[in-house]
């Protein structure tokens, strides 16, 4: 049976405690960079239309949520975990594709960050746009930070005043996205008038 990426409605609250278990479990595999949601944290979420979920048939395959700080000009896309049984077969990289799309579409105008010390994330998040960056670039709303409390390693956060932690940070600025994309348009512009026009000469020409 397939697996099927969708966002989460009510019909996905049963999943909640069961998601809560998993993020905890592989915090404790990995010893660090993964805070912990509780199940209500993670049921508002779903609730909201701010979570992408994956599932085949009724077993749990996957999830991801959303978070908005700083009065929205900064998003999240937080809390991704793929059970053991999928992993290694695309479907962080799908799932992440789709939270990136909703976060786009409800949230336009806002950069898209993570803070992540995945190896898997990281490369998944550089092909969606994605740069890394210093932590001076994200949100410096003391509630995200504050989300970090449950991770190991909070106190070298702490200790650096929130400047370094192990986790890299990255980056997804629409505003720049869309001046690379003009930039890209007026090139794609000017090849095509230049094939159109094979022996147009330029002041600069001998
Ligand atoms: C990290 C995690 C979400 C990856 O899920 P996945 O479905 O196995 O990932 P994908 O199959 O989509 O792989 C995406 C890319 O990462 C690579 N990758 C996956 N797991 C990896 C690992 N453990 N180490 C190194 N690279 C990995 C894949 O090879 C793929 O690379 P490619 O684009 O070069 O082919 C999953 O292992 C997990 O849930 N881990 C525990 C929770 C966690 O660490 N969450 C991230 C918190 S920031």
């Amino acid at each position: 049976m397939d697996v099927t990426i969708s966002i989460a409605d009510d019909t996905h609250l049963q999943y909640a405690e069961e998601i809560s278990v998993l993020m905890a479990e592989a915090a404790k595999a990995r010893g660090t960079g993964i805070a912990e949601r509780s199940a209500e944290y993670l049921r508002q979420k779903i609730h909201q239309g701010k979570a992408v979920i994956a599932t085949r048939g009724t077993q749990l395959a996957g999830f991801c949520y959303i978070e908005s700080w700083g009065h929205e000009q900064y998003v999240a896309n937080s809390g991704l975990i793929v059970h053991p049984d999928f992993r290694r077969t695309g479907l962080a990289k799908n799932i992440k594709k789709k939270i990136f799309e909703l976060s786009k579409k409800k949230y336009p105008h806002a950069k898209i960050f993570g803070i992540t010390t995945s190896l898997a994330v990281m490369k998944i998040n550089s092909e969606l746009g994605y740069k890394p960056v210093t932590f001076s670039e994200l949100t410096n709303d003391d509630s995200f930070w504050l989300g970090c409390k449950s991770c190991q390693n909070y106190d070298i956060l702490q200790r650096t005043t929130r400047s370094h932690c192990l986790c890299t940070g990255m980056l997804y600025d629409p505003n720049r996205e869309k001046q690379t994309n003009g930039n890209g348009r007026r090139w794609q512009r000017f090849k095509n008038f230049l094939k159109r026009n094979p022996t147009k000469k330029f002041k600069d020409d001998k």
